[in-house]
């Protein structure tokens, strides 16, 4: 179904959906079960039946307004003051297109796709609108929507920060942190880009790690990177439990850091000061692109990526997923499925 302009979208017989909604800062226990009106696609935009999505860090961040260091002020300027002004949180997802703004190109009724809303959020209800220009892709056909779900947000974020740092075939990379969602996804994008990688995580995944293509391994709570005698061409810091100067220690001369958690000074320092020692400092946001979700879809395609995924929990426990998500160590996405009641494991080739 086409529609020629945003109104008549409302024809859709599209009137109300089911929505998880957070309309204030804190634990779990805000978020409730509420009745939504369902979007209506603009002409640029399409609509998305979700089938499933997941709970990143990002929702867990502006769900708790757990902001890194400064940006506190800034987080409630930019996200609400008392609560998320978008109630609806959710920045990844997978489902089916529903129907299609006049102007919005590549997708039609019936397409299977996946991608991220990032701030725009609102996947942890039954329909999304998204632009057709946004961070969206075809669902690679051998994955199901909920290995799909997960793809976007640690395979864009380790894909984003690897090509700043410009990694080669052939370089050392010590991934900090290689056993979450970004973690796992470093882990196996700096295998296909050719890198030997070391992952640093807790003794619960040093298998799951070595068997996504590291090389070594290293349990953080027995060995402390910073003090390793080896040095790398690249750090790619998820964790980021350990000073700049401490990570510089095991930096090659020329090497890149990534710090994923960078505060407000820490990223002002970096900016103003790109270089320390010939090293250089990358600290931001991930770009959130369609062109990189299509390579993370060919790499599906190929057998050669495969997010990780720690359990998947119907949308009616949503709010004992977020509680999951919280809890340090669980590794992997969190995906939610918005039908059925079964909360289930799904191995990594989902
Ligand atoms: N800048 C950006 O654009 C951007 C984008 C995405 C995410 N992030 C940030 O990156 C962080 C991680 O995101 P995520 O989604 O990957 O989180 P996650 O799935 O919760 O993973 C956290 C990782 O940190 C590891 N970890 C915990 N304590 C550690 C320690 N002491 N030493 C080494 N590793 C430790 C965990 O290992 P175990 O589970 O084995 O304990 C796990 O691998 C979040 O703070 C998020 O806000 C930033």
């Amino acid at each position: 179904m086409i529609f020629p302009e945003r109104d008549a979208a409302v024809a859709t017989g599209g009137d109300r959906m089911r929505a998880l909604v957070c309309e204030r800062y804190g634990s779990p226990d805000v978020l409730t079960f509420a009745k939504r009106p369902r979007p209506s696609p603009r002409k640029d935009e399409i609509l998305i039946r979700v089938l499933a999505s997941t709970i990143t860090s990002g929702d867990r961040r502006v769900r708790s307004m757990d902001m890194p260091t400064g940006f506190q002020t800034l987080g409630r300027l930019a996200l609400g003051w008392h609560g998320p002004r978008k109630a609806v949180l959710g920045a990844e997802f997978a489902g089916v297109v529903q129907a299609v703004g006049s102007r919005a190109k590549g997708f039609t009724p019936g397409d299977a796709v996946f991608g991220i809303s990032g701030f725009g959020m609102g996947a942890h209800a039954e329909y999304l609108c998204m632009r057709a220009k946004g961070a969206l892709a075809h669902k690679p056909a051998q994955m199901s929507f909920e290995g799909a779900a997960a793809l976007s947000f640690g395979g864009g974020t380790a894909l984003s920060f690897l090509n700043r740092a410009g990694l080669c075939a052939g370089e050392k990379i010590l991934v900090n942190g290689a056993s979450g969602n970004v973690g796992t996804a470093a882990v196996q994008l700096a295998r296909v880009m050719g890198a030997e990688v070391t992952g640093v995580c807790s003794a619960a995944h040093l298998e799951q790690v070595r068997s996504l293509g590291a090389a070594r391994v290293m349990n953080y709570s027995q060995e402390d990177f910073t003090q390793l005698h080896q040095q790398f061409d690249v750090v790619f810091d998820v964790a980021c439990n350990h000073g700049v100067e401490r990570c510089l220690n095991v930096l090659k001369p020329g090497g890149r850091l990534i710090r994923l958690q960078a505060g407000l000074p820490e990223m002002c320092r970096a900016l103003l000061q790109p270089r320390r020692a010939g090293r250089h400092i990358i600290v931001g946001t991930a770009e959130e692109r369609a062109d990189h979700l299509d390579y993370l879809a060919e790499l599906v395609r190929q057998g050669s990526y495969c997010p990780v995924i720690a359990l998947v929990f119907p949308f009616d426990e949503a709010i004992e997923a977020h509680r999951y998500a919280d809890r340090p160590g669980h590794g992997g996405s969190v995906v939610i499925r918005m039908r059925g009641s079964e909360k289930k494991e799904v191995p990594a080739s989902a």
